[in-house]
């Protein structure tokens, strides 16, 4: 059979499969969903962020025109608690009591025939609470702080002693904002009961959570309960657990029953699924004085919301991007009256890398060392935790073609040297380490007689290209055609499969759909074993290959025959096979590795304006096997694009006072547009992963780590300012004495 690392389709930049589709209005997002009979819902949310409903008074939207219910804690059915997921328990069910945790609180929800009427009833519904003052603010000191919320600290050699002994050592605190995730499709989602069986378009990333989720609050069976997500807006992890909004809709469905619709707005977006928590880190080093890393204490603290969890840390991947002997990370997590956050893209990795790598940059300068080679004397040749040779590693290569394609050479090391009229110009650069995450995923692929192929598997497109991809290797594996693989994905019904997230989905689905498709070839094999018509009979896979929808002989392309010969001589409509990957590092005796990459970025200052151009970033990526390299350099720019942002502009403002969000709408919340977005360059380095089963290791994510620390480095070069607050605001360029 084919082998994938010998591909021809692989890699190819075709067009999305989905593409026509989503430009002519016919991609079905889950806002997009209706059907008649459909009534709607509005959400009401609470006005406080801490305390209690002393009393809700809902008979004047009761009794509004088209109004169908109006349900509250009072009159809310109890639930069963939701289930604990590998990203940790669910999210606090709101209407369990009388309490508010934070403003934007879910505290009613109204269902009408048209949206238009559950909107002016929703109003109608009158609250008095009983107030009381929030726990705001990240050093709060009334605030409760959980240590090592998820047993993830690593403590490797001495690191006391080392920063003790150090020759040079460096000691300084960094902050981020916190962050919104704003996909641009709303979140939606529609319900509908039919007696115990649950059917639920929805925004997820994750439609086999979600449906675990329902299944355990409604107290149905698994198997009763359907999550349907065939396209998403974009999920940026807004999607990867199942909110309040989500089983208030359901419970909606059921209370009503008629099947019900549940639109996001833009402002009940930041404070209904997550966001990108507000951070303080405090990194301490220890070198030698020819830039040897003997220690390395990362202290990271997270905001959190009041009984709730977030999964995550800053520190995760600190312990395994440099070769450093003593290392230790902490992580804390500080309990506000506030929305919870959530993952947003590379949660915690974007903003521990912005600390890291703002830290290797000013000790560079220490040192009178060039950026790049203080990274080259730490570089981890082994995976520094375990001491196994990487599954794949060209971060050197991701350095060298960076420096080479951004002109690094021409670099004047010293600061404020560089200029173009007004503008200071400034180069930084920065190393990632992005770490490996894959979930067990399973995929079905049949072929029937029309010859045409389809696979299945409960996994979802975010939008990055999952139906491309995976509809290239299909028609790979299998000796087909790009236009006769049909992939069916975003149904909880198909075979399971696990998030789209943590960059994880791609490696997970490629290994099941390799997995499948070589089952598949066996099953043809099989059936004609003993059929003395067919020119395989007694054939094995590994004396066979597959072309233009045929299995032939290998090196004798002449001796075979098509899949639908097959099929009709046997009088079978398709043939099926199961494929499955159940990644498990123990025992392969290598660490496998997520992705790596450097970022080069050129800046430009107007220091009398405050004004911050990024001129340029170089990235180069080494994300293993490329499956398709158009989607693949799309989904780097557009991370690139949020790392702008998240650098220069995001920022979602808790009102210090009264816990509001401030700035909840898309002319308050500044994310970057078309000029604030230079020419952004992506070259891939590096070879398949020998983990992985197609040699895939994952892009989503690692394309916004490192561009915080790339620009917060030029900014330095160019300037002498060392900003360690995120976002890079005009005040702070223009600070005295900075
Ligand atoms: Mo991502 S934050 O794992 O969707």
């Amino acid at each position: 059979m084919t082998n994938a690392t010998g591909s021809k389709l692989l890699g190819d930049s075709v067009d999305r499969v989905d593409g026509p589709l989503k430009v002519t209005g016919g991609a079905p997002y889950p806002s997009d969903v209706t059907f008649p009979g459909l009534v709607h819902a509005v959400l009401v949310q609470s006005t406080i962020a801490a305390g209690t409903i002393s009393r809700i008074s809902t008979e004047a939207a009761q009794t509004a025109p088209g109004v169908l219910a109006v349900i509250t804690h009072e009159n809310a059915p109890a639930l069963a608690e939701g289930p604990t997921t590998p990203l940790g328990p669910s999210p606090r069910f709101p209407f369990k009591d009388n309490r508010i945790l934070h403003y934007g609180q879910h505290v009613a929800i109204v269902v009408a025939r048209t949206p238009e009427q559950a909107t002016a009833a929703a109003r109608l519904v009158r609250i008095d609470y009983e107030e009381t003052a929030p726990v705001l603010g990240i050093d709060n000191p009334r605030a409760p702080v959980s240590r090592n919320p998820w047993g993830l600290e690593v403590d490797r050699g001495a690191v006391a002693a080392a920063l003790a002994s150090a020759e040079v050592t460096y000691d300084e605190t960094f902050s981020t904002a916190a962050e919104t995730n704003n996909p641009l499709g709303p979140f939606a989602t529609v319900a509908s009961w039919e007696g115990e069986r649950l059917s639920v378009h929805e925004s997820t990333q994750w439609p086999m959570m979600v449906r675990r989720s329902l299944a355990t609050v409604f107290g149905v069976p698994e198997d009763n309960v359907r999550v349907l997500v065939p396209y998403l807006g974009g999920g940026f992890g807004a999607g990867l657990r199942t909110s309040p909004h989500t089983i208030l809709t359901a419970l909606a469905a059921r209370i009503v029953g008629q099947p019900v619709k549940l639109v996001l707005t833009r402002p009940q977006m930041f404070t209904s699924v997550g966001h990108r928590p507000q951070t303080t880190q405090r990194l301490r080093l220890g070198a030698t004085r020819d830039g040897r890393l003997v220690a390395i204490d990362h202290e990271g603290t997270s905001t959190v919301g009041t009984e709730e969890a977030n999964f995550g840390t800053l520190t995760m991947v600190t312990p395994l991007m440099y070769a450093c002997p003593n290392v230790a990370t902490h992580d804390r997590q500080v309990q506000l009256n506030i929305p919870n956050p959530g993952a947003m893209r590379a949660p915690g990795k974007a903003e521990g890398n912005f600390a890291i790598e703002s830290a290797l940059d000013e000790l560079s300068y220490g040192l009178a060392m060039d950026p790049v080679e203080l990274r080259l004397r730490n570089y981890a040749e082994v995976q520094p935790q375990s001491g196994l040779p990487w599954s794949s590693k060209a971060l050197r290569e991701c350095y060298a073609t960076g420096a080479q394609r951004f002109g690094w050479a021409r670099r004047n090391p010293e600061i404020r040297s560089m200029r173009e009229g007004r503008w200071l110009i400034g180069y930084g650069m920065a190393g990632v380490t992005f770490g490996w995450y894959q979930a067990p995923c399973r995929a079905r692929i049949s072929i029937g007689r029309d010859g045409a192929a389809h696979v299945r598997s409960a996994a979802t497109d975010i939008g990055t290209g999952t139906y491309t991809v995976a509809t290239q290797l299909a028609a790979e594996l299998l000796g087909l055609g790009l236009g006769h693989v049909h992939v069916e994905i975003g149904d909880s019904d198909l075979p399971p499969a696990p998030q789209s997230g943590g960059s994880g989905l791609a490696a997970s689905l490629s290994g099941a759909i390799h997995d499948a498709a070589g089952h598949l070839l066996e099953a043809f094999l099989d059936v004609v074993a003993d059929d003395d018509q067919s020119p395989l009979q007694g054939r094995k896979p590994g004396d066979v290959a597959v072309t233009d929808g045929r299995i032939h002989l290998l090196g004798d392309p002449s001796t075979g025959e098509t899949y639908s010969d097959i099929l009709a001589r046997h009088r079978l409509d398709e043939m099926s096979a199961d494929g499955e990957v159940n990644p498990q590092a123990a025992g392969t005796g290598m660490a496998p590795a997520g992705a790596f990459a450097a970022r080069f970025a050129e800046v430009r200052i107007d220091e009398e304006l405050g004004l911050l151009r990024v001129a340029r970033i170089v990235s180069a990526i080494d994300a293993g096997r490329i499956l398709n390299e158009k989607l693949a350099r799309s989904q780097i720019i557009g991370a690139t694009v949020m790392g702008i942002g998240m650098t220069m502009l995001e920022e979602t403002i808790i009102d210090s006072g009264t816990g509001r969000i401030a700035n909840a709408t898309f002319g308050d919340y500044l994310i970057p547009v078309n000029a604030d977005v230079p020419d952004l360059d992506v070259v891939f380095t590096g070879h398949p992963d020998e983990f992985s089963p197609v040699g895939v290791k994952g892009l989503g994510e690692v394309g916004i780590v490192g561009v915080s620390a790339a620009i917060a480095n030029a900014v330095y070069h160019a300037t002498g300012r060392r900003i360690r607050s995120l976002p890079i605001t005009i005040d702070q360029l223009l600070a005295r004495g900075a």
